[in-house]
Protein backbone atom coordinates (compact mmCIF):
# COMPACT_ATOMS: atom_id res chain seq x y z
CA UNK A 1 0.00 0.00 0.00
CA UNK A 2 1.01 3.37 -0.50
CA UNK A 3 1.17 5.97 2.39
CA UNK A 4 -2.09 7.52 0.71
CA UNK A 5 -3.96 4.31 0.66
CA UNK A 6 -3.91 3.56 4.31
CA UNK A 7 -4.28 7.21 5.86
CA UNK A 8 -6.75 6.67 8.69
CA UNK A 9 -10.34 8.98 8.68
CA UNK A 10 -11.73 11.17 10.81
CA UNK A 11 -13.77 7.95 11.87
CA UNK A 12 -10.39 6.07 12.76
CA UNK A 13 -11.39 4.03 9.54
CA UNK A 14 -8.70 3.30 6.77
CA UNK A 15 -9.44 5.70 3.19
CA UNK A 16 -9.16 2.97 1.19
CA UNK A 17 -8.22 3.61 -1.91
CA UNK A 18 -8.12 -0.08 -2.75
CA UNK A 19 -6.86 -1.46 -5.73
CA UNK A 20 -9.80 -3.04 -8.30
CA UNK A 21 -8.64 -5.93 -9.73
CA UNK A 22 -11.97 -6.09 -12.19
CA UNK A 23 -11.43 -2.57 -12.44
CA UNK A 24 -8.28 -2.72 -14.22
CA UNK A 25 -8.95 -5.85 -15.85
CA UNK A 26 -10.05 -4.36 -19.18
CA UNK A 27 -7.47 -1.88 -18.97
CA UNK A 28 -5.09 -4.64 -18.93
CA UNK A 29 -6.73 -6.12 -21.60
CA UNK A 30 -6.31 -3.39 -23.92
CA UNK A 31 -2.91 -3.29 -23.03
CA UNK A 32 -1.98 -7.41 -24.11
CA UNK A 33 -4.74 -7.01 -27.41
CA UNK A 34 -1.69 -4.01 -28.55
CA UNK A 35 0.67 -5.74 -27.87
CA UNK A 36 -0.58 -8.97 -29.62
CA UNK A 37 -1.34 -7.14 -32.96
CA UNK A 38 1.95 -5.16 -32.69
CA UNK A 39 3.71 -8.24 -32.96
CA UNK A 40 1.72 -9.70 -36.06
CA UNK A 41 4.50 -7.76 -38.63
CA UNK A 42 6.88 -9.92 -37.24
CA UNK A 43 5.67 -13.43 -37.04
CA UNK A 44 7.65 -15.83 -38.93
CA UNK A 45 10.19 -13.11 -39.68
CA UNK A 46 12.87 -14.21 -37.74
CA UNK A 47 13.65 -11.41 -35.62
CA UNK A 48 13.15 -12.13 -32.06
CA UNK A 49 14.26 -8.58 -31.18
CA UNK A 50 12.49 -6.48 -33.46
CA UNK A 51 9.21 -8.32 -32.27
CA UNK A 52 9.61 -7.87 -28.42
CA UNK A 53 10.67 -4.45 -29.31
CA UNK A 54 7.09 -3.73 -30.82
CA UNK A 55 5.10 -5.64 -27.89
CA UNK A 56 6.78 -3.73 -25.54
CA UNK A 57 6.35 0.04 -27.26
CA UNK A 58 2.61 -0.98 -27.71
CA UNK A 59 2.05 -2.42 -24.32
CA UNK A 60 3.66 0.61 -22.45
CA UNK A 61 1.49 2.70 -24.34
CA UNK A 62 -1.49 1.52 -22.92
CA UNK A 63 -0.14 0.94 -19.56
CA UNK A 64 -0.42 4.72 -19.74
CA UNK A 65 -4.01 4.67 -19.33
CA UNK A 66 -4.58 2.46 -16.34
CA UNK A 67 -6.09 3.96 -13.81
CA UNK A 68 -4.09 4.33 -10.59
CA UNK A 69 -0.30 4.43 -9.49
CA UNK A 70 1.25 1.38 -10.94
CA UNK A 71 5.11 0.27 -10.77
CA UNK A 72 6.72 -2.00 -12.56
CA UNK A 73 7.78 -5.29 -10.31
CA UNK A 74 8.84 -7.79 -12.83
CA UNK A 75 9.76 -6.27 -16.10
CA UNK A 76 12.05 -6.10 -19.12
CA UNK A 77 15.23 -6.18 -17.03
CA UNK A 78 17.35 -3.35 -15.35
CA UNK A 79 16.50 0.05 -16.16
CA UNK A 80 20.32 0.29 -18.01
CA UNK A 81 19.41 -2.52 -20.23
CA UNK A 82 15.56 -1.65 -20.84
CA UNK A 83 14.70 1.60 -21.43
CA UNK A 84 10.98 0.69 -21.39
CA UNK A 85 9.06 -1.41 -18.99
CA UNK A 86 11.82 -2.04 -16.40
CA UNK A 87 11.84 -2.76 -13.29
CA UNK A 88 10.49 0.09 -10.63
CA UNK A 89 9.22 2.40 -13.85
CA UNK A 90 5.85 4.02 -12.91
CA UNK A 91 3.16 3.41 -14.99
CA UNK A 92 -0.82 4.25 -15.01
CA UNK A 93 -2.65 7.12 -14.68
CA UNK A 94 -1.15 8.04 -11.60
CA UNK A 95 -4.06 8.91 -9.49
CA UNK A 96 -5.75 6.24 -7.21
CA UNK A 97 -4.52 2.83 -5.68
CA UNK A 98 -0.95 1.75 -5.79
CA UNK A 99 -0.76 -1.81 -7.89
CA UNK A 100 2.36 -3.71 -8.72
CA UNK A 101 2.79 -5.19 -12.57
CA UNK A 102 4.46 -8.12 -14.09
CA UNK A 103 4.79 -7.96 -17.81
CA UNK A 104 6.13 -10.50 -20.62
CA UNK A 105 5.02 -8.63 -23.80
CA UNK A 106 5.79 -11.43 -25.98
CA UNK A 107 6.09 -14.87 -23.66
CA UNK A 108 7.34 -17.13 -26.51
CA UNK A 109 9.82 -14.99 -28.21
CA UNK A 110 11.36 -17.58 -30.40
CA UNK A 111 8.03 -19.17 -31.23
CA UNK A 112 7.19 -15.56 -32.88
CA UNK A 113 10.16 -14.72 -34.49
CA UNK A 114 9.59 -19.01 -36.36
CA UNK A 115 5.86 -18.45 -36.70
CA UNK A 116 4.93 -21.58 -34.96
CA UNK A 117 2.34 -21.61 -31.70
CA UNK A 118 2.78 -20.59 -28.24
CA UNK A 119 3.51 -17.06 -28.05
CA UNK A 120 1.42 -15.00 -26.05
CA UNK A 121 0.91 -11.23 -24.55
CA UNK A 122 0.61 -11.74 -20.44
CA UNK A 123 0.54 -9.39 -17.95
CA UNK A 124 -0.11 -9.95 -14.00
CA UNK A 125 -1.32 -7.11 -11.18
CA UNK A 126 -1.64 -6.98 -7.59
CA UNK A 127 -2.10 -4.08 -4.93
CA UNK A 128 0.97 -2.28 -4.03
CA UNK A 129 3.56 -4.90 -2.40
CA UNK A 130 1.91 -7.88 -2.96
CA UNK A 131 4.34 -9.13 -5.39
CA UNK A 132 7.72 -11.07 -4.89
CA UNK A 133 9.68 -9.14 -6.98
CA UNK A 134 13.79 -10.64 -7.87
CA UNK A 135 16.86 -10.04 -10.19
CA UNK A 136 16.89 -13.49 -10.27
CA UNK A 137 16.27 -14.94 -14.09
CA UNK A 138 15.92 -19.05 -13.48
CA UNK A 139 13.75 -19.98 -10.87
CA UNK A 140 12.99 -24.08 -10.19
CA UNK A 141 8.44 -24.09 -10.19
CA UNK A 142 5.67 -27.07 -9.16
CA UNK A 143 2.50 -25.79 -10.76
CA UNK A 144 -0.89 -27.42 -9.92
CA UNK A 145 -4.18 -26.71 -10.59
CA UNK A 146 -6.97 -27.16 -7.73
CA UNK A 147 -7.07 -30.70 -7.33
CA UNK A 148 -3.36 -30.68 -6.11
CA UNK A 149 -3.42 -27.13 -3.75
CA UNK A 150 -1.95 -27.76 -0.75
CA UNK A 151 -0.06 -31.22 -1.33
CA UNK A 152 2.95 -29.94 -3.20
CA UNK A 153 6.47 -29.48 -1.62
CA UNK A 154 9.34 -28.46 -3.72
CA UNK A 155 11.59 -29.53 -1.14
CA UNK A 156 10.95 -33.09 -1.72
CA UNK A 157 12.20 -35.32 -4.42
CA UNK A 158 9.93 -35.21 -7.14
CA UNK A 159 8.86 -38.69 -7.24
CA UNK A 160 7.23 -38.09 -3.93
CA UNK A 161 5.45 -34.26 -5.51
CA UNK A 162 4.10 -36.93 -8.16
CA UNK A 163 2.73 -39.21 -5.82
CA UNK A 164 0.72 -36.73 -3.61
CA UNK A 165 -0.36 -35.54 -6.52
CA UNK A 166 -2.16 -38.00 -7.88
CA UNK A 167 -3.17 -39.61 -4.68
CA UNK A 168 -4.63 -36.32 -4.82
CA UNK A 169 -6.55 -36.15 -7.79
CA UNK A 170 -7.12 -39.62 -7.59
CA UNK A 171 -4.57 -41.29 -10.22
CA UNK A 172 -2.20 -43.27 -10.40
CA UNK A 173 1.01 -41.85 -10.99
CA UNK A 174 0.94 -43.20 -14.50
CA UNK A 175 -2.38 -41.14 -15.76
CA UNK A 176 -0.11 -37.90 -14.74
CA UNK A 177 0.44 -35.84 -17.54
CA UNK A 178 3.37 -33.20 -16.74
CA UNK A 179 4.36 -30.51 -18.69
CA UNK A 180 8.72 -29.66 -18.38
CA UNK A 181 10.48 -27.54 -20.44
CA UNK A 182 12.25 -28.91 -23.70
CA UNK A 183 15.95 -28.11 -22.09
CA UNK A 184 19.59 -29.64 -22.07
CA UNK A 185 19.32 -28.82 -18.38
CA UNK A 186 16.35 -31.51 -17.84
CA UNK A 187 18.27 -34.21 -19.75
CA UNK A 188 17.84 -36.35 -16.56
CA UNK A 189 14.47 -34.88 -15.23
CA UNK A 190 12.29 -35.99 -18.04
CA UNK A 191 13.66 -39.57 -18.53
CA UNK A 192 13.39 -39.95 -14.64
CA UNK A 193 9.74 -38.91 -14.30
CA UNK A 194 9.26 -41.46 -17.64
CA UNK A 195 10.37 -43.97 -15.46
CA UNK A 196 8.32 -43.69 -12.86
CA UNK A 197 5.64 -43.92 -15.41
CA UNK A 198 4.26 -40.61 -15.93
CA UNK A 199 3.41 -38.64 -19.46
CA UNK A 200 6.05 -36.09 -19.92
CA UNK A 201 5.04 -33.43 -22.39
CA UNK A 202 7.90 -31.42 -23.20
CA UNK A 203 7.85 -28.02 -24.61
CA UNK A 204 10.20 -25.83 -26.64
CA UNK A 205 9.37 -22.03 -24.74
CA UNK A 206 6.10 -21.29 -22.69
CA UNK A 207 6.13 -21.77 -19.77
CA UNK A 208 3.69 -19.67 -18.60
CA UNK A 209 1.07 -21.09 -21.23
CA UNK A 210 2.51 -24.58 -20.45
CA UNK A 211 1.29 -23.99 -16.35
CA UNK A 212 -2.03 -22.68 -17.56
CA UNK A 213 -2.33 -26.19 -19.40
CA UNK A 214 -2.02 -27.56 -15.49
CA UNK A 215 -4.23 -24.84 -14.02
CA UNK A 216 -6.81 -24.38 -16.26
CA UNK A 217 -9.35 -27.17 -15.47
CA UNK A 218 -9.34 -29.12 -18.71
CA UNK A 219 -5.73 -28.28 -19.70
CA UNK A 220 -4.87 -31.58 -20.47
CA UNK A 221 -1.69 -31.34 -17.52
CA UNK A 222 -1.92 -32.62 -14.43
CA UNK A 223 1.27 -30.46 -13.22
CA UNK A 224 4.12 -28.57 -14.67
CA UNK A 225 7.66 -28.43 -13.31
CA UNK A 226 10.94 -27.49 -14.02
CA UNK A 227 13.27 -24.78 -14.03
CA UNK A 228 12.69 -22.00 -16.66
CA UNK A 229 12.52 -17.93 -16.39
CA UNK A 230 11.99 -16.60 -13.11
CA UNK A 231 10.04 -13.65 -13.90
CA UNK A 232 7.88 -16.42 -15.89
CA UNK A 233 7.21 -17.63 -12.59
CA UNK A 234 5.58 -14.74 -10.77
CA UNK A 235 3.38 -14.08 -13.73
CA UNK A 236 2.14 -17.75 -13.65
CA UNK A 237 1.82 -17.79 -9.48
CA UNK A 238 -0.65 -14.46 -9.88
CA UNK A 239 -2.69 -17.14 -12.30
CA UNK A 240 -2.02 -19.81 -9.98
CA UNK A 241 -3.75 -17.76 -6.72
CA UNK A 242 -6.39 -16.78 -8.80
CA UNK A 243 -7.43 -20.51 -10.63
CA UNK A 244 -7.33 -21.62 -7.11
CA UNK A 245 -3.99 -23.97 -7.64
CA UNK A 246 -0.83 -23.94 -6.22
CA UNK A 247 2.75 -23.02 -6.99
CA UNK A 248 5.94 -23.35 -5.45
CA UNK A 249 9.39 -22.01 -6.38
CA UNK A 250 12.91 -21.57 -5.71
CA UNK A 251 15.55 -19.41 -7.49
CA UNK A 252 17.63 -21.44 -9.76
CA UNK A 253 20.82 -19.74 -10.83
CA UNK A 254 21.88 -20.84 -13.90
CA UNK A 255 25.13 -19.56 -13.94
CA UNK A 256 28.09 -18.17 -11.77
CA UNK A 257 27.21 -14.43 -13.22
CA UNK A 258 23.48 -14.80 -11.86
CA UNK A 259 24.58 -16.78 -8.57
CA UNK A 260 26.63 -13.61 -8.03
CA UNK A 261 24.38 -11.26 -8.95
CA UNK A 262 21.61 -12.43 -5.98
CA UNK A 263 24.61 -12.99 -3.61
CA UNK A 264 25.23 -9.13 -3.93
CA UNK A 265 21.26 -8.32 -3.47
CA UNK A 266 21.73 -10.74 -0.03
CA UNK A 267 19.07 -12.92 -1.86
CA UNK A 268 18.34 -16.18 0.22
CA UNK A 269 18.71 -18.44 -3.11
CA UNK A 270 17.70 -21.43 -1.13
CA UNK A 271 14.40 -20.70 0.37
CA UNK A 272 11.45 -22.35 -0.88
CA UNK A 273 8.92 -19.85 -1.89
CA UNK A 274 5.40 -20.71 -1.39
CA UNK A 275 2.25 -19.31 -3.18
CA UNK A 276 2.11 -16.57 -0.82
CA UNK A 277 5.35 -15.63 -1.24
CA UNK A 278 5.57 -15.48 -4.85
CA UNK A 279 1.75 -12.98 -4.45
CA UNK A 280 0.29 -11.37 -1.43
CA UNK A 281 -3.01 -11.00 -1.69
CA UNK A 282 -6.18 -12.71 -4.21
CA UNK A 283 -6.85 -9.24 -5.41
CA UNK A 284 -5.28 -9.64 -8.61
CA UNK A 285 -5.75 -9.46 -12.03
CA UNK A 286 -4.15 -11.66 -15.04
CA UNK A 287 -4.57 -11.34 -17.98
CA UNK A 288 -2.91 -12.88 -21.55
CA UNK A 289 -3.58 -12.50 -26.22
CA UNK A 290 -2.77 -15.00 -28.08
CA UNK A 291 -0.21 -13.60 -30.69
CA UNK A 292 0.27 -17.12 -32.61
CA UNK A 293 -2.53 -19.80 -32.36
CA UNK A 294 -2.32 -22.49 -28.62
CA UNK A 295 -3.88 -24.72 -27.08
CA UNK A 296 -5.91 -22.06 -24.98
CA UNK A 297 -5.47 -18.67 -27.51
CA UNK A 298 -5.84 -18.29 -31.01
CA UNK A 299 -4.00 -15.93 -33.04
CA UNK A 300 -5.18 -12.22 -33.80
CA UNK A 301 -7.61 -13.09 -37.03
CA UNK A 302 -8.36 -10.04 -39.12
CA UNK A 303 -12.20 -9.41 -39.38
CA UNK A 304 -12.83 -6.32 -41.76
CA UNK A 305 -11.36 -2.62 -40.42
CA UNK A 306 -10.01 -4.23 -37.42
CA UNK A 307 -8.37 -7.59 -36.10
CA UNK A 308 -10.15 -10.38 -33.77
CA UNK A 309 -8.42 -11.00 -30.59
CA UNK A 310 -8.49 -14.02 -27.94
CA UNK A 311 -7.64 -13.32 -24.74
CA UNK A 312 -8.29 -15.42 -21.27
CA UNK A 313 -8.97 -12.45 -18.46
CA UNK A 314 -9.02 -13.81 -14.68
CA UNK A 315 -9.93 -11.71 -11.68
CA UNK A 316 -11.11 -12.88 -8.26
CA UNK A 317 -14.45 -12.77 -9.67
CA UNK A 318 -14.56 -13.59 -13.14
CA UNK A 319 -12.08 -16.69 -13.64
CA UNK A 320 -10.93 -17.80 -16.96
CA UNK A 321 -12.66 -15.33 -18.95
CA UNK A 322 -12.34 -15.87 -22.40
CA UNK A 323 -12.46 -13.02 -24.62
CA UNK A 324 -12.98 -12.42 -28.60
CA UNK A 325 -12.35 -8.72 -29.12
CA UNK A 326 -12.85 -6.81 -31.94
CA UNK A 327 -10.05 -4.30 -32.21
CA UNK A 328 -10.00 -1.20 -34.91
CA UNK A 329 -7.17 -1.90 -36.94
CA UNK A 330 -4.60 1.59 -36.70
CA UNK A 331 -4.16 1.06 -40.77
CA UNK A 332 -7.55 0.85 -41.66
CA UNK A 333 -6.97 -1.47 -44.04
CA UNK A 334 -10.43 -4.04 -44.70
P1 LIG B 1 11.19 -15.51 -24.04
O1 LIG B 1 9.85 -15.28 -24.60
O2 LIG B 1 11.67 -14.34 -23.24
O3 LIG B 1 12.14 -15.95 -25.09
O4 LIG B 1 11.03 -16.69 -22.96
C1 LIG B 1 10.61 -17.96 -23.35
C2 LIG B 1 10.88 -18.96 -22.27
O5 LIG B 1 10.74 -20.27 -22.80
C3 LIG B 1 10.02 -18.84 -21.03
O6 LIG B 1 8.72 -19.31 -21.17
C4 LIG B 1 10.81 -19.65 -20.04
O7 LIG B 1 10.44 -19.38 -18.70
C5 LIG B 1 12.23 -19.22 -20.37
O8 LIG B 1 12.21 -18.83 -21.76
C6 LIG B 1 13.24 -20.28 -20.19
O9 LIG B 1 14.49 -19.70 -20.48
P2 LIG B 1 15.60 -20.42 -21.37
O10 LIG B 1 15.08 -20.48 -22.79
O11 LIG B 1 16.81 -19.54 -21.24
O12 LIG B 1 15.81 -21.78 -20.80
Amino acid sequence: MTPADDAPTSTGHTAATAFDPEGVALHLLNATQAAAIACLPWVGRGDKEAADQAAVAALRARLAEVPGQGRVVIGEGEKDDAPMLYQGEELGTGTGAGWDLAVDPLEGTNYCARGVEGSIAVLAATPRGAMWGTSGWYMDKLVVGSGAAGQIDISLPVDDNLRRIAAALGKQVDELVVIVLDKPRHAELIPHIRSLGAAVVQIPDGDVMGSLLALVPGGGADVALGIGGAPEGVLTAVAARLLGGDMQGRLAPQSDDERALLESDGVDIDAALTLDDLVGSDQCTFVATGITNSALLSAPQPAGEAWRTCSVVVTPRHQSLFVQALVPRADGKA
